[in-house]
């Protein structure tokens, strides 16, 4: 969703923060601005649309430091050049670009206009803008000033602030959205992204919520809301640049496809323990008599980390014989859910920022549950939430469309479920087994990967129709899932997911000649079951596309698509690969916007 980049040093900030604005592009936006202060005030440019429009829109000297540049994903106000922040102040001295939603804006509104403030955008954020004004004529220091501001706003916010009477200074602060600081060599960074500034800095120190920071070329300063001083140590950021950028792809999400054999490699590495013939998962910050006593495992997450959740679940329960559900965080948050005093929950994040999972995660910490975290991006505000957990080290993932961090989050699952598993009734002999097989995944998903041309072909014939069925049973029913998902966001084709046996009970009267139907087919105990309604589809007309293992028969569907076999409860992690090349290659079919889908947002930072 929205973006923050700053700069405050001795180059100049305008291409700086137009470089960063673009690595921000992945997490969806419609519109993005920028502001220099300098000596003759303030210089502020916005544009509607991607951030080459706000390129083309600059003037060609614009130049300087301190510069903050934003992208908007609309919430309050559709997206304008006028919505578009930086927003100014009504003395014309600050300029703001934030992140989140504040909450009591229409009251905020309502005493502005009393004070005879008239806001000329829609935004919750140009409030914010002018609160700091208001506050500015009693505390001339920016930072003052903004802590008052702020003490009169409700809600999430990640901001940054320009002040033109210091035009030495960037002031940021941070509640419920993140702000990473960038430090340089006299000169100072800031982002809600470390993605954005990881080009020119990985020395990087990440503000808690409640905290202010000041940013000058020789450093930084921190407090808190009620201006208590903070000691702040920087840390080194392990991200390289070259994983922010295409190379030789032309979409990210392919990019990432490809890239999963060594991310799971990466989600593996220094866990496998063949001599206890377990998993070894350093931070769960759970002694093993605590994990025997938990006898019910709830997972949450949104969207693609749900599925991913429910392919834990059933790891879980197989494995460690512990009774798990998935559910979706969204739902799960509002549903003033009963805490179980015996169970441990797990929250699921790629980005770490989900405002739903977040939420749900702060209601469990609220009442006193044991939370773990399933996440990729380290140091997230839903890791830092959590009591433990595992970091999947699937490395950044740009593409709106999660590929490589949901077959990771599933191998870690296979891996918690593994060591969950060993501290109860799994036997060695079944830990070496699952062991051998994760080590193998690696290589398997090559294999798969190399069979893109047979993928390509189905999803060119997938793309001409106008709505597709996905059928799985069990293991390939959270893949169906997410596999519909996947074609919907990005190929924009209608696709339904189904459990096979649930068909028969209502959607069956959809199946003919022009609803395909992808089903998800692994040789294991549920086989013939799955074959018999294949037989229901096809004598209905229907055409099928089946993903299995080479023992599938021939004659029972159109097209199919043959993974390696690995162990059954890993089938899902293998099975999942040909589905996500389907969904991209359907997308490249149908010309869409493969990496920004429309309406989409890579971390859904609003409710
Ligand atoms: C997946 O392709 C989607 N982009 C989406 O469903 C995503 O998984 C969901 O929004 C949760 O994101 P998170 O993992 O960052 O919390």
């Amino acid at each position: 969703m929205c973006g923050i980049v700053g700069y405050v040093g001795t180059s100049n900030g305008v291409p700086i923060v137009l470089e960063g604005l673009q690595r921000l592009e992945y997490r969806g936006y419609d519109s993005s601005g920028l502001a220099v202060a300098g000596s003759s005030g303030l210089k502020v440019h916005k544009a509607k649309g991607r951030v080459s429009d706000l390129k083309a829109a600059l003037p060609k000297r614009i130049k300087g430091s301190p510069a903050i540049g934003h992208t908007r994903w609309a919430t309050h106000g559709a997206p304008t050049d006028h919505n578009a922040h930086p927003h100014v102040d009504f003395s014309g001295r600050f300029a703001v670009v934030h992140n989140g939603i504040i909450e009591n804006a229409p009251q905020i509104r309502e005493r502005l206009v009393a004070d005879g403030i008239e806001p000329r955008s829609e935004t919750d954020t140009e409030l914010i803008a002018h609160l700091i004004g208001q506050a500015a004529v009693e505390h001339d220091d920016p930072v003052d000033a903004l802590r008052t501001a702020l003490r009169r706003v409700e809600g999430a916010y990640g901001l940054a602030v320009l002040d033109a009477q210091h035009p030495d200074r960037i002031v940021v602060a941070r509640l419920g959205s993140p702000i990473v600081l960038g430090l340089g060599d006299r000169e100072m960074y800031v982002a809600s992204d470390v993605g954005a500034i990881v080009r020119h800095t990985r020395q990087v120190v990440h503000l808690e919520d409640g905290e202010i920071a000041l940013l000058e070329p020789d450093g930084f300063t921190t407090s808190t809301l009620d201006a208590r001083p903070v000691q702040k140590v920087s840390e080194l950021v392990d991200l390289d640049d070259e994983q922010f950028d295409l190379g030789e792809h032309e979409h990210f999400l392919r990019k990432e496809i490809g890239e999963q054999p060594e991310a799971v490699e990466r989600t593996l590495s220094g866990r496998l323990d063949e001599r206890f013939s377990t998993i070894k998962l350093g931070g769960l910050n759970l002694e093993p008599n605590e994990l025997r006593s938990f006898k019910r495992v709830y997972i949450l997450g949104c969207g693609s980390a749900y599925y991913s959740g429910e392919i834990g679940a059933q790891l879980i329960e197989e494995l460690a014989r512990i009774p798990a559900t998935a559910e979706a965080a969204s739902e799960f948050r509002y549903r003033n859910p009963v805490i179980d005093p015996d169970g441990l929950y797990i929250a699921v994040s790629q980005s770490g920022e989900t405002a739903d999972t977040l939420a749900a995660v702060e209601e469990l910490t609220r009442k006193g549950a044991r939370v773990l975290g399933v996440i990729n991006q380290v140091g997230s505000a839903i890791a830092r939430a959590n009591n433990g957990g595992v970091y999947i080290h699937a490395g950044p993932e740009v593409s709106v469309a999660s590929s490589k961090s949901f077959t990771s989050t599933c191998v870690a699952f296979a891996m918690l479920a593994v060591h969950l598993g060993r501290i109860r009734d799994l036997s060695p002999a079944d830990g070496d087994r699952l062991i051998q097989a994760l080590r193998d995944l690696p290589a398997k998903i090559a294999a798969i990967l190399e069979q893109e041309d047979a993928i390509k072909e189905a999803a060119e014939w997938l793309a001409q129709y106008d709505s597709a069925m996905f059928i799985g049973r069990v293991r390939g029913w959270p893949i169906a899932r997410e596999a519909a998902q996947k074609i919907k966001e990005v190929a924009y084709l209608h696709a339904e997911a189904y459990q096979s046996a649930e068909l028969k009970h209502g959607p069956l009267a959809l199946i003919c000649e022009t609803m395909p139907v992808v089903a998800v087919v692994p040789d294991d105990e549920l086989n013939e079951k799955q074959r018999s309604t294949l037989h229901e589809i096809k004598a209905r007309s229907g055409q099928i596309l089946a993903i299995g293992h080479e023992s599938f028969p021939e004659d029972l569907a159109e097209r199919t698509i043959v993974v390696p076999r690995t162990e059954p409860e890993l089938d899902p992690i293998l099975l999942n690969i040909p589905l996500q090349l389907l969904a991209y290659h359907a997308a490249l079919a149908l010309d869409r916007d493969i990496d920004r889908p429309r309406n989409l947002a890579k971390s859904v930072t609003v409710e």
